[in-house]
């Protein structure tokens, strides 16, 4: 199974995924430093794949700084994840990870330094393993409320390069397949940052998964023509409402959806819930440069000085979404919101 993300002999192992489809280029990132940087320009992608990283980058530091003074050891830590919570506001995961990661720090602070580099690095094992089983969950229950024929759109990339592996969107693509069901996948280019074009037909064409590139302007004119039988997406942030933040673009195709009467499905792991916040409007989206509207892949495709508005995700409200589908069962209308609650409090 491809997994973006790995521990190796003390430094995180990531697939530079800016660097797709061109180049497929591994690089073991050594300092927190580095890692911010790597999630900032999306060498690290996709939320709960930030999340992954950014545990791996606490266990790091704390690997990495040879002390056997333990309050030195803590402060280290809890500075990286200052620096870690700095790089991108949206996905709640990367929150969510280094919230568990304080958590386990604050449960061993009294133990001694290499017990705590050990217990850090467990964390941050046990987060990737539970990642990848809530993915392969999220395809079994998916995978019911696929067709048994039919085009799938989805929309940027919720594959194995954005999650620990396998991925939620493309994991329950993936799921229906082995399944048997006969699924063709339509991908969303994604503009700006090409998630669609560049990396979810990359990882599909490596498992032999049969998909087709589409302009994000062309999914309305496909549904109207009755080429899409179901969309499926993932999250960045969900509210205790339902609302979904995720990938600019993913509100139009969840408009378009709803008119022509096709199911639209977000797939996510229950760490993607914000269950503080009551709606969608208050999750924050982040604000990007505009030169990756102007300058796509550093080529210069609009005047000098033109102005941009680079939002990264957008907000769908839940009264646009048939079903979340999450590692511990399918959120539904009427009762969405209660059955979000109910699956974040299941201990695991
Ligand atoms: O800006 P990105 O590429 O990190 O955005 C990723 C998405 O919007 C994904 O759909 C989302 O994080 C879910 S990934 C399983």
């Amino acid at each position: 199974m491809l997994s973006p993300i790995s521990w190796k002999e003390n430094t995180v192992r990531i697939l530079r995924q800016t660097k797709l489809p061109d180049q497929e280029i591994w690089v073991d990132i050594e300092s927190i430093e580095q890692l911010a940087e790597a999630i900032r320009i999306l060498d690290v992608r996709g939320a709960p794949a930030i999340g992954v990283a950014a545990a791996f980058g606490i266990a790091m530091v704390a690997h990495k700084h040879a002390t056997s003074d333990k309050q030195e050891l803590i402060t280290i830590a809890e500075q990286a994840s200052k620096l870690l919570a700095s790089t991108r506001p949206t996905a709640v995961n990367l929150f969510w990870a280094l919230d568990r990661m304080e958590k386990k720090l604050n449960e061993v602070r009294d133990q001694d330094a290499s017990m705590i580099r050990s217990a850090l690095l467990k964390e941050a094992q046990a987060i990737q393993e539970q990642d990848i089983q809530a993915c392969l969950d999220i395809g079994k229950y998916g995978a019911e409320l696929l067709p048994e024929a039919g085009n799938v759109l989805t929309h940027c990339n919720a594959g194995a390069l954005a999650t620990g592996g396998y991925g939620t969107a493309l994991g329950v693509i993936r799921s229906a397949i082995e399944q048997g069901k006969d699924i063709r996948v339509l991908a969303n280019e994604t503009r700006p940052l090409l998630q669609g074009a560049r990396l979810t037909t990359w990882e599909l064409q490596k498992d032999d998964i049969p998909v087709t590139l589409v302009c994000d302007n062309a999914s309305g004119a496909l549904m109207r023509q009755g080429k899409i039988q179901a969309c499926v997406v993932g999250a960045d942030r969900i509210a205790a409402n339902g609302d979904v933040v995720n990938k600019i673009g993913t509100y139009t195709v969840a408009v378009c959806a709803r008119r022509h009467g096709i199911p639209f499905y977000v797939a996510a792991p229950t760490s993607t819930i914000d269950i503080s916040l009551s709606s969608g409007e208050e999750i924050p989206i982040e604000q990007r440069a505009g030169a990756e509207i102007t300058h796509p892949r550093g080529v210069c495709i609009a005047p000098d000085g033109t102005q941009t508005i680079n939002q990264a995700f957008d907000l769908t409200p839940a009264t646009l979404i048939s079903a979340i589908v999450t590692e511990r069962g399918v959120a539904k209308h009427p009762d969405m919101p209660n059955q979000l609650l109910e699956f974040c409090r299941i201990e695991t």
